[in-house]
């Protein structure tokens, strides 16, 4: 672990407490008053405008959800597998850097908090913490790895050949980011990205400092790299990142076992579609060949419930469990946790579903605004 001397944005010593805490939506200001403002403005921020940031939540409430009465739903499962293994809950923790901003912990309590609770746990390649740090320190929960591709092959094998050696059963590759979006947050307070207290992954490997790889950690790659990535491991690979139905047709060519519909939480294209709007022609694109994913805004059991009806198999979400790890650590994660699983037991049952397999598009009402564009599976369609 890096010595925390070196950490560029300290960070509160004492949790916050978690009785006021009621929705995800809560652990926000409270992350905000904690953490520095520059490591604040990276994990809050959005590209350009912001419009697809904020389109990311509007659009799950542009949705309307309609109950089917008088069903028995004294017990209620929101239990499902991804990627043919079992998890307890349909929701999970998406990739996202830099952990070790919110918490000295980083990903080890998130990790922790997420197999405490059956929630898979993605980590990021920019993580605070290394791939086998995270694996110990939670070493029953399901994890996946998420890939960023540098320019040297050699590393982002070895990554790989880590993840799988460790117990994490997918590799997530990640598309949208051939070039990072212009995030304005970023630049106003001078972020400093290459914190190397903070990444674990150039250290370990090459002994290069965090901003010598970051240079290069994201370069683009076409279709033809992906079928070369899958050949560096048994596992299955999730391609993370898409929006077209067409690209998501691809990836099932090029072997994806899933398609993870984002627009990287609006910090990437700006203007791009919410995701859940972008989710119903992608799950009409793969016809049931790979598992959907969606993140991008959800914060609610009734986001998840949306999701799950519209087609996605598991629902993600990335800045509430780093507000709620800025808060308290592990146990804010687990409270982030807790109450999503209850909202969306609650939400299942109100619906008349009592399992995941229960929820279908005839349980959602999509209102689409006149301004805003839709996709089909024909391809975009100008409203
Ligand atoms: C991300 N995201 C992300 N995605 C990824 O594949 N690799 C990464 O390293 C990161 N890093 C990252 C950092 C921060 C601070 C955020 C907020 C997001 C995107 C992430 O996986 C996910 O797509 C979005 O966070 C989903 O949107 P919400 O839930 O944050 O609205």
């Amino acid at each position: 672990m890096a010595p925390e001397s070196s950490h560029p944005y300290p960070l509160p010593e004492e949790p916050a407490p978690l009785d006021a805490i009621w929705a995800l939506r809560d652990f926000e200001p409270v992350a905000r008053d904690r953490l520095h403002p520059a490591a604040w403005g990276y994990i809050s921020g959005g590209s350009w405008d912001e419009v697809t940031l904020r389109d990311n939540t509007a659009a799950w409430d542009r949705h309307r959800l309609l109950p089917r009465v008088l069903r028995d739903v004294t017990t209620v499962d929101p239990s499902t597998t991804l990627l043919g293994r079992p998890v307890a809950l349909p929701f999970g923790v998406a990739p996202a850097a830099l952990h070790g901003l919110a918490h000295a912990e980083g990903e080890c309590a998130t990790a922790r908090a997420a197999a405490a609770a059956g929630a898979l746990f993605c980590l990021s390649t920019a993580a605070s913490r290394s791939i086998e740090e995270v694996a110990a320190a939670a070493p029953d929960g399901r994890r996946w790895f998420q890939l960023y591709v540098t320019d040297d092959r050699d590393l982002s094998r070895t990554l790989v050949q880590r993840a799988a050696r460790s117990g994490y059963d997918a590799i997530v590759l990640t598309v949208d980011l051939p070039v990072f979006g212009y995030r304005e947050a970023d630049r106003r307070l001078a972020f400093k990205m290459a914190a190397e207290s903070l990444a674990h992954f150039a250290r370990d490997e090459h002994g290069q400092s965090f901003e010598e790889i970051i240079e290069k950690a994201y370069v683009p790659i076409t279709w033809d790299d992906v079928d070369e990535i899958a050949s560096w491991s048994s596992l299955p690979l999730v391609v993370k990142g898409i929006l077209h139905p067409d690209d998501a047709a691809l990836a099932v060519e090029h072997g994806a076992a899933a398609v993870w519909v984002s627009n990287h939480g609006g910090r990437q294209l700006d203007r791009a579609p919410a995701a859940i709007d972008a989710l119903p022609a992608v799950v009409e694109a793969v016809g049931g060949r790979a598992e959907v994913y969606v993140d991008g805004g959800m914060r609610r059991g009734t986001h998840v419930v949306t999701g799950l009806a519209l087609g996605a198999r598991a629902v993600f979400a990335g800045r509430p469990f780093l507000w709620a790890l800025a808060t308290a650590g592990e146990p804010g994660v687990a409270r982030a946790l807790a109450i999503l699983r209850e909202e969306t037991e609650l939400a299942m049952a109100l619906l008349g579903a009592r399992s995941v397999a229960e929820l279908t598009p005839e349980h959602v009402l999509r209102r689409v605004a006149s301004d805003v564009p839709s996709v089909t599976a024909d391809g975009p369609v100008p409203r």
